[in-house]
């Protein structure tokens, strides 16, 4: 037996959560055979254990259908993220968090934080220790999403210790403030609030830290990308072309903001009548696939409208674990694996870097007087014409 006959039995492994094998992506390393003996290392260096497990079960019974009998197989373990520290530019200011995921979209009202919801219940459920993160500041809903809206956030010195529901660590403004309260700020408030919630919140060591963005491309997500290296993007739509538009906006934003970008979430995707399980198509259905191949990436998930989802958000019930058996959790079941494969993926590649999108303008220089971007991404821009994005107002 040679090295191209392990290669070729190896083509058989897919890479969990994607169509291709673990030959092609290049994670087959240091192929050694010797007779019926063979050595050889798995190069994903992923985070997650049960991903390693499935890899050397399933790598092992191919080598032993080609007649190996003493096989020695290295699931390589994982590097650390690249940018794990508290730098002067700020790249890092949540050190102990691993990945950082921004759900995002370009237009408001089409599912955002009920995805966060759902994706960070459905991690939680699949062993991960998961955070969300509320970065909706002057809309924050996740509170009443997760069931948690009556309760008050401990504070422990000038750090605050986060809520917890379904197994899922959760912040939000919603929680520091009293009901129906309104917040008038500024961009570099925002911008303040955005940095507190990652630095002084007693996060664990968190897999992943979901953040539910605001709509739109501004203060919010241009802050949270040069204050972490968000490992992965995820925007949410719509099938309606207007929203795709949008949508447009909102992928183009991770390319500048160098983000990878997970792929996209048609939420809303047809109808699935309670009454029949029958899927009918509304707002129209599978518009979104070419939208993201435009970006180069991919549909993770279709959410079709059922009233086990909105009813799930008001009463703080996610349906993902109230309703584990519908068609809706399973898909975002699906999302989430989807998704932790993406990150894995990230992190094999070497992880997310935010150095190019670090500000340009030199300390006590404003950005607004230099005639210079906040950063050096164009989606700084807009920004700054309202002088809320450099903090000069
Ligand atoms: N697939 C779905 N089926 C049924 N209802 C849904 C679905 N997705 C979202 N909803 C409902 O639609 C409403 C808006 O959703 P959500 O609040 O998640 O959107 P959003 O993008 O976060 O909005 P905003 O931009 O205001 O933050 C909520 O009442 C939610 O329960
Ligand atoms: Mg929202």
């Amino acid at each position: 037996m040679t090295q191209e006959n392990v290669l070729d039995a190896l083509k058989n492994v897919t890479y969990p959560g994607f169509t291709k094998d673990i030959v092609t992506f290049g994670f087959v390393k240091d192929v050694l055979v010797n007779g019926t003996t063979v050595g050889l290392t798995i190069d994903i260096t992923s985070s997650a254990d049960e991903v390693k497990a499935q890899l050397r079960d399933e790598a092992s019974k191919e080598l032993q259908k080609l007649g190996f009998t003493d096989i020695n197989i290295n699931v390589k373990a994982p590097q650390a993220p690249k940018q794990m520290s508290n730098s002067v530019s700020g790249k890092n200011i949540a050190p102990h968090v691993k990945n950082f995921v921004m759900v995002s979209s370009g237009k408001g009202g089409v599912g955002k934080s009920t995805t966060s919801v759902n994706l960070a219940v459905a991690m939680a459920m699949q062993g991960k220790k998961v955070g969300l993160l509320d970065a909706d500041i002057y809309g924050p809903n996740i509170p009443r999403m997760m069931g948690v809206q009556d309760q008050k956030p401990e504070i422990q010195g000038n750090k605050v210790q986060p809520l917890k529901a379904y197994g899922v660590e959760i912040m939000s403004m919603g929680s520091l403030m009293e009901p129906g309260q309104s917040l008038i700020w500024r961009g570099s408030m925002i911008m303040k609030a955005i940095e507190q919630f990652l630095r002084d919140i007693l996060w664990s060591e968190l897999d992943v830290l979901v953040i539910d963005m605001p709509p739109g491309t501004g203060d919010a997500q241009l802050t949270l990308a040069q204050s972490v290296p968000v490992t992965a993007g995820i925007t949410v739509t719509t099938p309606q072309e207007v929203s795709l538009d949008d949508s447009r906006r909102s992928l183009d934003m991770f390319q500048k903001l160098h983000i990878p970008t997970a792929g996209v979430i048609e939420n809303m995707s047809g109808f699935i009548c309670p009454s029949c399980d029958t899927e009918s198509d509304i707002f129209g259905m599978g518009t979104t696939a070419p939208v993201a191949l435009e970006y180069d990436t991919e549909l993770i998930a279709r959410i079709p409208i059922e009233p086990a989802i909105r009813i799930g958000g008001d009463t703080g019930k996610p349906v993902t674990y109230f309703q584990p058996d519908s068609e809706t959790a399973k898909r975002y079941q699906a999302a989430a694996s989807n998704l932790l494969a993406f990150i894995d993926k990230v992190q094999a590649e070497g992880g997310a870097d935010n150095q190019a999108i670090q500000p340009t303008t030199p300390p006590g220089v404003s950005a607004c007087s230099t005639g210079a971007g906040a950063a050096s991404a164009p989606a700084a821009e807009p920004t700054n014409k309202n002088h809320e994005g450099c903090g000069c107002n």
